[in-house]
């Protein structure tokens, strides 16, 4: 079933049937002021933290699942029937309501058609704003003059910290205030006498304030109190107001405020009238009034959404393909980027399930998010980057979250039995992508703090990282499994083992003799290989398990993830890592990936073990309390799919790539959204299994490793189009029936026009490439070779050299 398609050229996805299987959610702000807003105009607002900052209330887990929201209920005078400009709450029937979505890059627009009356809503946060724009447009495409009344409906928070507001009433119920303070402005506030005592005061702490103004009509009036708007016993979908047909002009004095103008439009047949809804956070006096001045015309509104929309189109710039797929377009084109660029901005923090109690940056994930990123916003990477580096302490462990008020250098280490294995080896992806897309080398030299006091180098912090996993090895030679590897649910004990972080390992210390070579650092570059030399031997005496690699190895010595064991006999991640780290002979990465396609395929995504989980003890896998089939129980746990597309790329399987690369990416269920159910434009963290009884359905929307993992895969493996230190890798791995694809690129402030041609028919080897009419025998292009706006073809063929670099 469809429920919408993709507007690549507008940079949009527009939902035309509002009755969607979930609520399907869009980002709008930024980090400082930020909203969720659904394609029901469902959803909330927050001020720096979606837990902390909620100045706009959302009912948490509710039915549906984004109410209240951004809404505006428009009433017919003559007849006093109403509805609202987005489907719901209202929730006319969809034989008589026609509305559609255009969800686009931090801005939603809702158009809705009911008896004669037409409405455009366009919600947006200007860049740089602690403010947002509801801009309405009200038109009559009946043949009489239509008397049309408008009510704007938000709720706002009594309590900005999400606990307080919505379960200490005893006291949250007995602090807001709201009245009306100009013609047009209404002012909420929280706690008004700490503001009346210290004006000085940041809003978001002891004081918390909003103020809402109409602009484009007069308002005929209001409610602040929301208990007066909706009434004891009316609804978001009957609001007693509405029903009644005019706002009482309520101030909240206690209980719960709501953001209610209303305004009158009288239309002519044919006639549209404009009017705007503004409303953001701080003293309505103090600041929503200048605010009002000097953004309050449709002019200025516009040319706000306009910078905007810029901003956001250039970043999307950075990677455009044109392949024989239109899903994998749509991914890299638009989605999948905008959905990393998000997940990098907001971690794992808000959305309509993650409530936003994990305020800062989650460590292992946030490494990652860099890889999604770093072609399109460098400079930001980097800065990331530092950060998340100062968050490694002196042991060469880091800290599990980067909180808003980290203070590198001066941070308390975790105890020994906190750290997990894995979280600074994922440096050995992020920082090579980023200092091969920015061609700053230099970077490895840059001085960075420890989290815990002290300092090195960045190429410090690598060996640091090294260190960490060889100074805590197991009795096999592996490195101990800590609190947890990357799968949060395997409990090895602090001395069990993980082949996984063993992986990682042999590709960090691979990555850093590369780099100590070319640092001239020979010495270095002998130690971390005669390292590998060591882990490649205890990796292949304890871990080959005939038909693919084991999982793990507990504390007692038991071994996980082998083909006698009941449960869990094979995990997906030891396979592809195994591929990924070059830790496999190519007998047994032939043999372990058959393995992955036998046990662990799905038309809906890769498993990330089998069977699940029942009867093995909670305190060694935790996933056990999840339901077989579903997160890390046998489920389809999606932040892992862009490893098996990479696995297959490296081993020149370019359809079985694409397989897996379809089965998972959101693009490819449009058609069949009933079966994802969420959005088809993001990832989701988990897609339930067959070893489940709803294969398919995927939860947990946009804020996932999917989105990073998923778009790297197909930009620099499928595609490949990998920048190197010293040159630009063409390399792609793609189906076999493709005549080939393009692509326009930017790499380092240069636009690069690539076109890929694949005659013969295969999967993957480039022959030989043209850089502006001159050939190369390479599938490198040396950066002395190009400039910007240099027209590249890559010729694949049967001929050509295997791939020169392999590095992930
Ligand atoms: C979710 C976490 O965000 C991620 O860091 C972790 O790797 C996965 N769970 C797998 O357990």
């Amino acid at each position: 079933m469809k429920y919408g398609y993709f507007d690549d050229d507008k940079a949009e996805y527009v939902i035309t049937r509002p009755d969607t299987p979930t609520s399907w959610s869009n980002y709008l702000g930024s980090t400082v002021y930020g909203a969720v807003i659904t394609n029901n105009a469902g959803g909330y607002g927050f001020y720096k933290s979606g837990a902390q900052g909620r100045f706009m209330r959302l009912r948490f887990n509710a039915v549906p699942m984004d109410q209240p929201g951004r809404y505006f209920y428009l009433r017919d005078q003559e007849d006093g029937d109403f509805w609202s400009a987005s489907w719901q709450p209202v929730g006319k029937p969809l034989d008589q309501y026609k509305s559609e979505c255009r969800h686009g890059t931090a801005y939603t627009t809702i158009t809705s058609e009911y008896k004669g009356i037409k409405s455009e809503t366009k919600y947006y946060v200007p860049l740089g704003q602690n403010f947002e724009y509801w801009r309405l447009k009200v038109t009559n495409t009946s043949d009489k003059v239509r008397k049309i009344r408008v009510f704007s409906y938000c709720e706002f928070s009594n309590q900005w910290n999400t606990t307080q507001d919505q379960v200490n009433l005893q006291y949250s119920l007995f602090i807001v205030k709201g009245e009306k303070v100009g013609d047009n402005l209404l002012r909420y506030s929280i706690q008004d006498n700490l503001y009346i005592q210290h004006p000085e005061y940041e809003v978001g702490g002891a004081y918390m304030s909003e103020w809402v103004a109409l602009i484009g009509t007069p308002m005929t009036g209001f409610d602040t109190s929301r208990e007066a708007f909706i009434g004891t016993y009316g609804s978001y979908e009957h609001p007693k107001a509405v029903v009644d047909g005019a706002c009482t002009n309520s101030e909240a004095f206690g209980d719960n405020s709501c953001g209610t103008v209303q305004g009158d439009l009288e239309l002519q047949p044919g006639e549209t009238k404009e009017i705007m809804l503004m409303l953001g956070i701080d003293d309505a006096l103090a600041v929503g009034q200048k605010i009002v001045n000097e953004f309050g015309t449709f002019k200025r509104a516009d040319e706000e959404f306009e910078k905007l929309v810029n901003n956001w189109h250039a970043k999307l710039g950075s990677f455009k393909a044109i392949t024989p797929d239109e899903d994998i377009n749509h991914t890299v084109n638009v989605w999948g980027l905008y959905n990393c660029l998000i997940t990098f901005a907001w971690s794992r923090a808000a959305s309509l399930v993650y409530n936003g109690e994990r305020d800062g940056l989650g460590y292992r994930d946030s490494v990652q998010d860099i890889l999604g990123v770093s072609a399109a916003i460098p400079e930001e990477a980097e800065e990331r980057l530092v950060r998340m580096i100062s968050g490694q302490c002196q042991n060469g462990g880091a800290v599990p979250v980067i909180s808003k008020d980290f203070n590198a250098g001066h941070e308390k280490a975790p105890k020994p039995e906190e750290f997990r294995s894995d979280d600074c080896e994922w440096f050995f992806n992020a920082v090579p992508c980023y200092v091969a897309e920015s061609g700053n080398f230099d970077f490895y030299n840059k001085v960075v703090p420890y989290a815990d006091g002290g300092e090195a180098t960045v190429y410090g912090h690598l060996k640091r990282a090294l260190e960490f996993n060889l100074e805590r090895m197991g009795a096999d030679g592996l490195p101990c499994g800590l609190l947890a590897d990357w799968n949060d649910c395997l409990k090895l004990g602090y001395h069990g083992e993980s082949l996984f972080v063993a992986f990682q390992l042999r590709l960090g210390l691979t990555t850093y003799a590369d780099i100590s070579e070319r640092l001239g650092k020979k010495d270095e570059a002998a130690w971390a290989l005669k390292e590998r030399d060591t882990l490649d031997a205890n990796i292949q005496k304890k871990c080959w398990d005939g038909k693919w690699f084991i999982w793990a190895v507990g504390e007692d010595g038991t071994v996980y993830g082998t083909q006698t064991i009941e449960e869990g006999q094979i995990y997906f991640n030891t396979q592809v890592w195994a591929v990924m780290s070059s830790a496999a002979t190519a007998e047994q990465a032939r043999i372990c990936m058959e393995s992955v396609k036998e046990k662990l395929a799905t038309p809906y995504g890769l498993m990330l073990c089998a069977p699940p989980f029942v009867k093995t003890r909670s305190d060694i896998m935790s996933s056990v309390v999840f339901l077989p089939g579903i997160k890390e129980n046998a489920g389809i746990f999606n932040h892992t799919q862009g490893w098996g597309v990479i696995a297959e790329t490296m081993l020149g399987n370019g359809d079985r790539a694409y397989e897996y690369c379809k089965a998972s990416i959101p693009a490819a269920y449009n058609d069949k959204a009933e079966i994802r159910q969420s959005e088809p434009y993001v990832v989701g963290q988990t897609t339930y299994s067959t070893f489940s009884k709803r294969p398919g359905n995927t939860r947990t929307s946009w804020l996932s490793g999917a989105g990073t993992w998923s778009y790297y895969a197909i930009t620099q493996y499928m595609l490949g189009i990998k920048p190197q230190y010293d040159g630009l890798l063409i390399d792609p791995c793609i189906k076999h029936d493709w005549d080939g694809f393009t692509v326009e690129r930017r790499w380092r402030k240069m636009n690069l026009h690539i076109e890929v041609k694949n005659p013969q028919h295969i999967c993957k080897g480039i022959e030989y490439i043209e850089v502006d009419g001159k050939r190369i025998d390479a599938a490198v292009i040396p950066v002395s070779e190009l400039k910007d706006g240099s027209k590249i073809v890559a010729y694949m063929g049967k001929d050509a050299k295997s791939s020169p670099v392999e590095r992930v």
